[in-house]
């Protein structure tokens, strides 16, 4: 039987072709795009959050899920990346790419939506979790799965992947977002 492709947004497909002309490798595939466009319908009046905006793979999956009256704060800390990025967003005023390091992030939060993917993740994870609106959703990408508990990676515990599943402010699982990786989703308790 032959699949038909399944539609990616055009956006998408400019950040793509973006990334590929700058020579970026590092865009969150479309099974994560798809886990982002979701967690932002979810918060159609939200406050929707990216760190790592990278060539803007992601914010386009993000922006594609947008609602009418939601926002979309984007920060990447290499200057060419981001620029190119923005121009992918001019025409829509709902949209702001920072340039800079991801605090700059602090200033828009509380988040409803934090696709935490370049800063933050590993240096500051708690200040991540700080920043979730109650309720907020938090998505990140690039864990390889694991069949133990706590998780190993690279023959050991994964302290990094555990802090997120077991933190007491969120309610947190793993989904495979392929057979190979896997993301942490969660949502921060009211
Ligand atoms: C995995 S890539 C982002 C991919 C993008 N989110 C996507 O889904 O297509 C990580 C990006 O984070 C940026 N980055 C890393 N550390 C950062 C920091 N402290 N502040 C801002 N950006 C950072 C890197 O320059 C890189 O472009």
């Amino acid at each position: 039987m032959i699949m038909a492709e399944r539609a990616v947004p055009s956006r998408v497909v400019a950040a793509e072709r973006l990334a590929s002309e700058a020579g970026f490798k590092k865009s969150c595939i479309s099974e994560v795009g798809r886990l982002l466009r979701l967690a932002a319908a979810a918060k159609p009046h939200g406050v929707i959050a990216e760190s790592g905006t990278g060539s803007g793979v992601g914010t386009a999956w993000l922006h594609s899920g947008l609602g009418a009256g939601a926002r979309l704060v984007t920060v990447e800390r290499d200057e060419e990346l981001a620029r190119r990025a923005a121009g992918l967003f001019t025409d829509d005023d709902r949209v702001s790419v920072l340039t800079g390091d991801w605090r700059l992030l602090e200033q828009h939060a509380p988040f409803d939506v934090f696709f935490c993917d370049g800063g933050g993740k590993r240096d500051d994870p708690e200040q991540v979790v700080e920043l979730l609106a109650p309720g907020g959703l938090l998505i990140l990408d690039d864990f390889t799965p694991s069949p133990h508990w706590p998780p190993h990676f690279g023959g050991e515990v994964d302290e990094l992947r555990l802090f997120y599943l077991t933190h007491p402010a969120l309610d947190a699982t793993e989904v495979l977002t392929t057979p190979a990786s896997s993301a942490v989703v969660a949502a921060r308790r009211l």
